[in-house]
C-alpha cells in the first residue's frame, strides 16, 4: 500500500466564523464531520496553534460557512495567514450575521453552533458543537482536494 492514502478520505471544505470581543475571524478547515443527529453536532479539528482553537476556547459560539463549487478563492483567502495579525473579514466575499459573527456569502449551506466538548488530538484541539440552527441555500458543496490547495 503506497500513495498518499490520507488524501482518499473525502471532506468538504468550511470556514469556520468566530469573534472574541471586537475581533472576528475567519479560517479554512477540511477535517469536519458529523457526529450526532439528536441533537445535531458536528467535529472539527483545529490545529492548536491557530488563533480559532485560542478563540472557540473563550468564545463557544460560532458559525460555518459549507463552501459552494466555486469557492476555492475564499477558502484559500481563509487558509493562509493568522487571524492575530491578518484580518480575514476584509474581504470582499464576507459578511457579518446578525450574531456578529463573519461568514461567507454565497456559501452553499450555514451552520450556528455551540462548543459542547473540547479533547486534545496530536497537534489539534477537537471541539464538538451542537447545531443550534442552520440554513441550506441549495448549492452544490465542493469537495476537499488537497492537491488542489497544498
Ligand atoms: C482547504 C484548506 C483546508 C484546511 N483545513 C484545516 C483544518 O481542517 N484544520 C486546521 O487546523 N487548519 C486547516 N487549514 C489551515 C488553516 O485554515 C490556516 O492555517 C489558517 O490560516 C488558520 O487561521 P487562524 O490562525 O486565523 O485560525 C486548511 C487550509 C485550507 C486552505
Amino acid at each position: 500500500m503506497a500513495g498518499n492514502y490520507m488524501n482518499a478520505i473525502t471532506q468538504g471544505v468550511y470556514v469556520i466564523g468566530s469573534k472574541m470581543g471586537e475581533k472576528k475571524n475567519l479560517m479554512t478547515a477540511a477535517w469536519l464531520t458529523q457526529i450526532s443527529s439528536r441533537p445535531n453536532q458536528i467535529l472539527v479539528a483545529v490545529a492548536s496553534s491557530h488563533y480559532t482553537a485560542e478563540i472557540l476556547q473563550k468564545e463557544p459560539v460560532f458559525n460555518i460557512s459549507v463552501l459552494a463549487n466555486g469557492q476555492e478563492a475564499a477558502a484559500i483567502a481563509c487558509g493562509r495567514g493568522s487571524g492575530r495579525t491578518v484580518d480575514k473579514t476584509q474581504h470582499p466575499f464576507c459578511g457579518t450575521d446578525a450574531e456578529g459573527l463573519p461568514f461567507i456569502k454565497d456559501a452553499a449551506a450555514y451552520l450556528c453552533c455551540e462548543v459542547r466538548a473540547v479533547f486534545q488530538a496530536g497537534d489539534h484541539t477537537l471541539f464538538a458543537a451542537e447545531v443550534l440552527s442552520g440554513e441550506n441555500c441549495g448549492r452544490e458543496p465542493m469537495r476537499y482536494d488537497a492537491d488542489k490547495f497544498f
